[in-house]
């Protein structure tokens, strides 16, 4: 366990590391959308919660420097207000985290894994693991926003075979199936606890909806008739001026995107990333169809009808590995549709894990019984119709932060977030 444990903390380094390591110091300091922090900031703030939660927390010290505690506390200061903030400078930024890191390892070497809730199972180290691995994400989405020289590569996700053949959608028959998690040692408070949920029949597309597809909605003019969106939906398609996913725009005829800095042809067989909520239901309705819910996205992803119960990925109970799906920012992109064929569900559904988080219809409120932990501000101040769940997670989600069971959240109008979506419809006469 403590190897584990000290492996997912060092692989969350290296990654932060690639991310920071990449651009000048200027690059680190500014702010490049509204929407995101300053890449220090995420920097100095991976650094404070690793040092409040298993330094302070779990080891009982003192604060290493209480005056800086303010400036990195998510809930004190919006994104945009952070780059007024007297952040700490990159040099210093990474030192504070190298320095917190250091005596972390030293602490897990010395501390026993059991005794008090925090401790059992090194949740917390999982905790700040997958935080730091949370916040390489958003990084990544700050690099996909950033204006400039290409600062980061990697080789495309290999071409699917056959993927033509596959059936458009999978059924998934009515029944109960068990929702949630009692036993994944770090699943987060909102995961858990497990329960029963019975769902009548549903169909679920067997691949996230390609842009080809979504190309389609744009060309019926799908973007122009109210009868697709609902009046939120609608109201703000008109406000900011929606016309394409983000990042596209269309030259002579051709729809381009930007990836990276990189501008290319959009590519048709890629999941559609960078939609938000409502157009991913405008796109759903146009299709005759709808977004699945959250319990049919997880009964879909984890339900085995030949054992009766639920695993924790779609291909079983064993941890992602490259042959399973499109994790860990290995590709700056999601895979073509179709792809990952060992990684598919017991009923057929494939990249359910990974490439692209997928918009559910579903509010985020909590499951039956829920109760806060480690603490309110992680998911319960959030509960409430205002954020729509995303599953699956995106190719920039590390195997850590990624399970079944795992629920992501964002306010419907959001689209820098790595987005997209499949569709369902239900089961006539059931
Ligand atoms: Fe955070």
């Amino acid at each position: 366990m403590r190897e584990l444990i000290a492996g997912e903390l060092i692989a969350a380094r290296e990654r932060t590391a690639r991310l920071t390591d990449c651009v000048e110091d200027h690059d680190l300091t500014a702010q490049h959308s509204p929407l995101m922090s300053p890449l220090v900031w995420d920097l100095a703030h991976i650094g404070n919660q690793e040092e409040l939660w298993l330094l302070r927390n779990v080891a009982g010290r003192d604060p290493m420097h209480p005056e800086i505690d303010p400036l990195y506390d998510a809930f004190e200061h919006p994104r945009s207000e952070r780059p007024t903030l007297p952040l700490l400078p990159p040099a210093e930024a990474r030192a504070y985290a190298h320095e917190v890191r250091g005596r972390v390892l030293d602490l897990l070497e010395a501390s026993p894994l059991e005794g008090t809730r925090l401790l059992t199972d090194g949740f917390a180290f999982g905790l700040i693991a997958q935080h730091e691995q949370q916040h390489d994400e958003t990084m990544l989405i700050t690099h996909q926003l950033r204006r400039g020289p290409v600062a980061l590569t990697s080789p495309p996700p290999p071409a699917p075979v056959g993927a033509d053949r596959l059936p458009p959608e999978v059924l998934v028959p009515a029944g109960p199936f068990t929702m949630g998690t009692d036993t994944e040692p770090w699943a987060l408070d909102n995961e858990r606890p497990a329960h029963q949920v019975e769902l009548p029949a549903f169909r679920l597309d067997t691949t996230p909806v390609s842009n080809a597809a979504y190309q389609r909605f744009i060309a019926d003019g799908g973007y122009d008739e109210p009868r697709w969106w609902t009046p939120e939906g609608w109201k703000h398609r008109l406000q900011a001026g929606l016309v394409a996913p983000l990042f596209w725009t269309e030259e002579g005829g051709q729809w381009l995107r930007r990836r990276f800095g990189v501008v290319e042809p959009v590519p048709p067989q890629e999941p559609v990333l960078h939609v938000s909520w409502y157009e991913a239901d405008a796109y759903a309705r146009w299709a005759g169809r709808r977004l699945p819910t959250e319990a049919e996205w997880e009964k879909a992803a984890r339900f085995d009808p030949v054992s009766g119960r639920s695993r924790r990925f779609p291909w079983g109970d064993a941890s992602p590995g490259p042959e399973h799906a499109n994790l860990g920012q290995r590709h700056l992109q999601p895979a073509p549709v179709g792809s990952y064929p060992d990684g598919g569900s017991a009923h057929g559904a494939r990249q359910l894990i990974g490439d692209v988080w997928e918009w559910t219809a579903s509010d985020f409120l909590p499951y039956p019984g829920f109760r806060a932990w480690p603490y309110r501000e992680y998911s319960e101040v959030f509960f409430g119709p205002e954020y729509k769940v995303l599953r699956g997670g995106s190719f920039a989600v590390a195997p850590v932060a990624c399970r079944g069971t795992f629920r992501n959240w964002d306010y419907p109008i959001r689209r820098q977030i790595f987005s997209g979506f499949r569709t369902a419809c239900s089961v006539e006469g059931d």
